[in-house]
């Protein structure tokens, strides 16, 4: 970031702060990566489901810069946030040292925390000492009192819990009642309270014993010495020909992972035409002969075919079927638990179905059971689909045995929760009710009937494994009171991250302050905090809310005597939540684009509010860090709006690695994907836009290209391992503050320009940085501009899907409409709201069929002599190479004169750089510029544009850690 060229009045009278200098971003981003070991993850994620949890290097890095002074060592810095070995590092800089351990860990003895001689950060807090140097160094800067932090949307609790660890007076608020459970946990009860371990196996050996005994009737025997643990659920709909069941299964395996045993059942239709099952346990050969067990009776789609008379019932029939309630559910497995403690798997029997069937009974029978979670499951973004499949009210989430089960646990803790009141103080007796609630919460998890059956792990599922709520076919009903997904099992991981959390809270700790309210909306007086550190909700990306009523209406159900304020609602509060959710305008806008953008003013508006609270909230001079994943423009756009508008000025921004990309086709580069601090202050002097002169965009503009491009530079050589696409993202920053410098900006006409369009000159600017650093092709910018969008594509996200918003902004940058060559060029094509690029395969017609046969949408003809595009000519060069061979490739390059064609070798040398080397375009890039073909186009390159992807070239620069 140039700090020197932009600095004006006010930041130059606020005392500066540690993010706004350097900051060790790489030894950080490693810490990040190396906490992501899924066998012992930070303690939060053990304590109840949550959204978008961040990393605590990342956290803590972003509460500590914001708090300490800018002249803080970077070796302290790391020393605080407990990275590094105690006992030194030889001479060399902590960053260094752990750069060089990250370097080498491949060629490691022992295993990871051997080899870096110190443990993970999250499971380290300072020490007194170092704690007592910290709190020192922070009252000098903050004229004497330790500086109070507020997260206001909180979420699970990382950033307060970082803060609360390192002693300061911490405040967490969150709007969502689920959340705000886990927060009190996490920041109230841990460091008021603290270890609880033997009062909730106290209570929750009898909690369990008399719930178990309520309902040993619904999970019989069947066998002695086994009692079930799960069984393997589905739907029986009625064949519409036959009339013969047709059970919904996807897949008759059960499990197949290779380190056990493989089990699958096997559907057997008896003489009556009912159908019944088999459990085949390591089935032979021979059982394959007629059964598949990876073919079951419903196909992706949805269809279901009878196994009776083979007929094929169309999805919209079976979804009829479900909705009306015309099913009987059905039991196709069951896994139980052996006296020895083992586990096994046995084919269901009758007695299993008529336990199923007496729970059924019971629910009609018995007036709280029959009217338990009958309110309306509301319309929803991401919550509607199971409402199409008859699952209309809360309760219809659970089969009649999971109702029942739930039901009984809840009963029995409602019972013991005057003795608890008695024996303890109200918090206490708070604490020990909210822990209990949490690991109840946590079996509706993997009990309910959006809960499936993990057919590799043979193991039920999660029922959120996306951001949706997804009817599943089959299901999973599992026995809560014995096995491996048990209520004292969930107790058990509950207690040990609480107690974890306790462990990690130092002994002085002021009790951290948790609020459930609108951030819009903060009970603090004026200027009466110094710091904020947050990671907002962005747009539509989550919608918290209306996902987490399913566990709200039970939590209430536990919790609604305990917390009446919290839960108070019938459901959790969409009205005041930021988020874009186009369902809420369901019956104000007039389709469905006016939906989404009513919805994303929606939240733009809200993200404005939080932000002008939050200045008023904090003290002059005070700090706001926010953490920022989102890549679309517009998100930035609305981010550098609303600071601005809410007073702030923007003084920094960072980079940091935060997890490895999610995204299809990335999984395997060596880049990960980032989370940006973006950090604003309150002025001394507020601006008044009455006396601000506007700048004009026209001096405002080269001043963004200069900021971008020179941030690009730095990133680049900084050796952060950051994907092309996360440098872009990142010159953002620094362009942002110069665009808030100069705000307001006008253009010629007088007209207000949005921070956008300086978002997209930097964009360009750093495209073009990009290009110079890794494409050793000339005349890249005189090809025809769908092909250089193509290859530029490649370029900066290294992987073929990538989101849409970017690849639209790129094109826009060198004036493609990627909508309008959509059809024309089939280039790239939409894969799930994201794009792919098409390769020659998709995009020239076979010469090896007769012209006539060919299909007319396929767009490139390789009979042509000429050619619209540079990438058609190269893509039709591929195609006959490769079903031709050189000898007629020469030919045919020859016949077209492409020998002495600049854009032809352009375009073959750019794409020989930017595809992945395990694309079949590569290889056939290659092999044009090798052998004969090379020859007749008289080629001349450097070994560079061959290199193999991870020796150390240009092309593999920025992936080297
Ligand atoms: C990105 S998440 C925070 C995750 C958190 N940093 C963590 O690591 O667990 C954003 C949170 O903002 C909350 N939220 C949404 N609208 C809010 C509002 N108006 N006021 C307060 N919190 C809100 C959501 O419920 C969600 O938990
Ligand atoms: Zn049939």
């Amino acid at each position: 970031m140039s700090e020197e060229t932009i600095q004006n009045v006010d930041e130059m009278s606020l005392k500066p702060l540690a993010i706004e200098g350097k900051l060790p971003l790489k030894a950080v981003g490693i810490e990040n990566l190396r906490e992501a070991n899924p066998k012992h993850l930070p303690p939060h994620r053990y304590i109840h489901p949550w959204f978008a949890r961040r990393p605590t290097p990342a956290s803590r890095l972003a509460i500590l810069a914001s708090v300490l002074p800018k002249e803080t060592n970077t070796d302290d810095l790391l020393r605080w946030m407990q990275i590094g070995p105690k006992e030194g590092v030889e001479g060399k800089s902590i960053s260094e040292y752990v750069e060089n351990k990250k370097a080498n860990e491949d060629s490691r003895n022992g295993n990871l925390e051997e080899h870096y001689r110190y443990p993970r950060p999250f499971t380290s807090s300072p020490t007194g000492v170092e704690l007592e140097k910290f709190h020192d160094t922070l009252r000098k800067y903050w004229d004497g009192e330790l500086p109070k932090v507020i997260d206001p949307t909180a979420g699970g609790g990382v950033i307060p819990f970082e803060s609360l660890r390192y002693g300061l007076p911490t405040k967490a608020n969150e709007l969502n009642p689920v959340p705000s459970v886990i927060l009190k946990v996490v920041l109230e009860y841990a460091s008021e309270v603290g270890t609880l371990q033997s009062e909730l196996d106290y209570w929750g050996e009898k909690i369990n014993n008399q719930a178990k005994e309520n309902t040993k009737e619904f999970f019989p025997s069947c066998e002695a010495g086994q009692i079930p643990d799960c069984y393997v659920c589905t739907y029986d709909i009625t064949c519409s020909s036959c009339g013969t069941d047709i059970p919904l299964v996807p897949k008759w395996w059960i499990r197949t992972r290779k380190s056990a045993d493989k089990v699958t059942a096997k559907p057997v239709i008896e003489d009556d035409g009912s159908i019944s099952y088999e459990c085949l346990i390591n089935p032979n050969e021979s059982d394959f002969d007629e059964f598949d067990p990876g073919e079951g009776t419903v196909s992706r789609g949805g269809n279901a075919q009878c196994l009776n008379c083979d007929i094929v019932m169309e999805s919209d029939n079976v979804k009829e079927a479900l909705r009306e309630g015309n099913f009987k559910y059905d039991i196709y497995a069951v896994r139980y638990l052996s006296n020895d403690g083992s586990y096994g798997f046995r084919a269901p029997k009758k007695t299993d179905f008529e336990a199923l069937r007496h729970a059924d009974r019971i629910i009609q029978s018995d007036f709280k059971l029959s009217t338990l979670l009958n309110g309306e499951i509301p319309e929803g973004e991401k919550t509607s689909e199971p409402r199409t499949y008859g699952i209309t009210q809360w309760r219809d989430m659970y089969s009649p045995r999971q109702l029942v089960a739930h039901y009984e646990l809840r009963k029995v803790v409602q019972q013991y929760k005057p003795e608890i009141y008695s024996k303890y103080s109200n918090k206490t007796a708070e604490a020990i009710l909210s822990l209990i609630t949490l690991s109840c919460s946590k079996l509706l998890d993997r009990n309910s009937r959006l809960s499936d059956w993990d057919t590799s792990k043979g193991y039920p599922n999660p029922l959120f494994k996306g951001k949706n709520l997804g009817f599943k076919r089959s299901f999973t009903d599992n026995n809560i009171f014995v096995g491996g997904i048990d209520f004292l099992s969930q107790l058990d991981k509950v207690c040990k991250s609480y107690e974890e959390l306790c462990s990690y809270i130092p002994e002085k700790a002021e009790q951290g302050k948790v609020t459930s309210l609108d951030a819009a909306n903060l009970p603090y007086n004026d200027c009466e905090l110094q710091a904020v550190v947050t990671d907002p909700p962005y747009y539509s990306s989550i919608m918290y809310a209306e996902l987490s009523d399913i566990f709200y209406v039970w939590m209430r159900e536990y919790l609604g005597d305990v917390f009446p304020d919290l839960f108070n609602s019938e459901l959790t509060n969409k009205d005041n939540e930021a988020v874009a959710n186009p369902s809420r305008f369901e019956n104000v806008a007039g389709d469905s684009s006016s939906k989404r953008k009513m919805a994303n003013k929606y939240y733009e508006q809200k993200m404005s509010d939080i932000f002008s609270e939050l200045y008023r909230v904090l003290e002059t001079g005070g700090v706001m860090t926010v953490m920022f994943t989102h890549k679309e423009t517009d998100a930035w756009d609305t981010l550098t709006m609303s600071l601005i508008n809410s007073g702030f000025i923007i003084t920094s921004t960072h980079p940091i690695t935060s997890e490895m990309p999610q995204r299809a086709g990335m999984r395997t580069s060596a880049s990960a994907d980032s989370t940006l601090l973006l950090t604003g202050r309150k002025p001394h002097k507020e601006r008044n836009p009455e006396n601000t002169t506007p700048s004009l965009w026209s001096d405002v503009k080269s001043d963004t290209r200069t900021a971008a491009k020179e941030a690009a530079r730095d990133l680049i050589d900084s050796g952060l391992s950051l994907t092309k696409t996360d440098v872009i993202i990142s010159a953002f920053g620094p362009t942002l503050r110069v665009f808030a410098d100069a705000y307001p900006v006008v253009d010629d006409e007088d007209n207000e320009v949005a921070p956008r369009r300086a978002l997209k000159e930097a964009r360009e600017a750093v495209t073009q940085v990009l290009v110079d650093e890794y494409l050793e092709a000339e005349g890249i910018d005189e090809l025809d501009d769908v092909t250089e969008w193509y290859i530029l594509c490649w370029l900066v996200h290294e992987s073929e899907t990538f989101s849409y918003d970017e690849g639209h902004q790129l094109g826009l940058g060198i004036g493609v409409d990627i909508d309008e060559i959509k059809r024309s060029t089939k280039t790239w094509r939409k894969s799930r709201g994201d794009i792919s690029l098409r390769g020659h395969t998709d995009r020239v017609q076979n010469i090896n069929e007769k012209p006539e046969d060919r299909s007319s949408r396929i767009p490139v003809n390789p009979d042509d002599l000429s050619f619209s595009l540079a990438l058609d000519k190269v893509h039709a060069a591929m195609h006959i190479y490769d079903v031709r061979g050189e000898s007629a490739c020469c030919d045919w390059l020859r016949e077209r004169n492409f020998d002495t064609d600049p854009t032809f070798k352009s375009t073959l040398k750019a794409l020989l750089q930017v595809l992945p080397h395990d694309h079949d375009d590569w290889d056939l890039a290659r092999d044009l510029a090798a052998g004969r073909t090379r020859d007749v186009l008289n080629l001349e390159f450097s070994p560079n544009v061959f290199a193999d992807e991870n020796s150390e070239t240009k092309q593999s620069k920025l992936g080297d850690h």
